[in-house]
């Protein structure tokens, strides 16, 4: 008699799809920050790439989610937002580039409640059939704006 065992190996090369979670400010939430450059140093703990979320913590009605272009960022001008989220909540950023998120409330911007954020392209999954075309910066399309907003209100 011939016992066969057969193994399967399931090698579930789950190249995960979604990008990784991170939590904006950590523990502390999105508010005005202690000192000024706290977003800043938030930010340079970390590597970003495409469709990384950002998730951020606050209370609805006195903080927001507002990304400005670099200029306005700079100057603290909420007149022409690109994308305002009035709620707490998951960004997903599906683009490369850097990114400038702020909270729109009062002197908020001024005080630090601010940081440029850069995405970069995620680390390739390893392929069996190496792609021949570079067709991985073809897709610049012009269309909507690369954020994707999944609202996290909060129970308390
Ligand atoms: C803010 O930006 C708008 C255009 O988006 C511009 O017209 C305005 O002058 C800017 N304000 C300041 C204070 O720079």
């Amino acid at each position: 008699m011939n016992m066969k065992y057969v193994i399967v190996l399931v090698i579930a090369i789950a190249a995960i799809a979604e990008g990784a979670e991170y939590t904006v400010g950590d523990d502390m939430g999105w508010m005005v920050p202690p000192t000024p450059d706290y977003y800043t140093t938030w930010v340079s703990k970390y590597h970003f790439v495409e469709d990384d979320s950002l998730v951020f913590n606050f209370p609805q009605g006195i903080h927001d989610i507002t990304v400005l272009t670099e200029e306005d960022f700079n100057a603290c001008n909420m007149t022409n937002p690109l994308v305002q989220f009035q709620e707490p909540g998951e960004v997903t950023v599906s683009a490369t580039g850097t990114f400038y998120f702020t909270c729109s409330f009062g002197e908020h911007c001024a005080s630090g409640q601010k940081f440029a954020i850069t995405f970069a392209s995620p680390p390739l999954p390893p392929s069996p059939c190496p792609s021949p075309t570079n067709s991985a910066a073809a897709d610049r399309s012009t269309e909507s704006l690369p954020f994707k907003f999944v609202s996290e209100k909060m129970s308390n």
